[in-house]
């Protein structure tokens, strides 16, 4: 459940995100960017994101999960695959949150073998405490406490997506 404190508030969660397009639109000057946004939960921090680069972009859409309830079944699956070739495409990934590091460990392995010219992963969070397998975060918006949070996209077992600010499930 949780009980209305706010976590961290989108107003901070709007001020980072604006930091963060900065630097990408910075790294990806004069290149043609392929955004992908990994669905359900990057669906807002993409819509947000996206709107405060000044580079133009091609956005694709992907699910994959390992998740039920707030445990990682540690097996990963595509849900929705992307309708793009992405070989010799600069690749960006967006990401609610990095937890073990198992879904993107994998998705970037299954990707990395289709050819891309580039590929990196911004994540607006990342829980340290928890990582199990090894990812490189290019573009990082927060990193949390081990705690599960939800909000601004981030659900539990589907719920909460919705909330404006990012709160703690307990
Ligand atoms: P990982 O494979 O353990 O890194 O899990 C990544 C995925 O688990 C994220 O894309 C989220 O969908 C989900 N997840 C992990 N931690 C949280 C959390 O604190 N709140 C909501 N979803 C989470
Ligand atoms: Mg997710």
């Amino acid at each position: 459940m949780i009980n209305g404190d706010v976590f961290i508030s989108k107003e901070q969660i709007a001020a980072r995100i604006e930091e963060m397009a900065r630097d990408i639109s910075e790294d990806y000057q004069g290149k043609e960017l392929l955004v992908i946004c990994i669905l359900k939960g990057a669906f807002i921090f993409c819509a947000d994101l996206v709107r405060k680069l000044n580079i133009p972009v091609d956005i694709e859409f992907m699910s994959v999960g390992s998740y039920e309830g707030t445990e990682s079944t540690g097996e990963v699956k595509i849900n929705l695959d992307l309708k793009a070739d992405i070989k010799n495409r600069d690749i960006l990934i967006l990401e609610d949150i990095v937890d073990t590091g198992i879904t993107m460990n994998a998705l970037l392995n299954i990707l990395e073998k289709r050819g891309p010219k580039s590929i990196k992963l911004a994540s607006l969070f990342f829980k340290p405490a928890r990582i199990r397998k090894c990812v490189n975060v290019d573009y990082l918006g927060f990193e949390i406490e081990d705690k599960f949070i939800v909000g601004y996209g981030l659900d539990y077992n589907g719920a909460y997506r919705e909330l404006p600010d990012v709160q703690v499930f307990k």
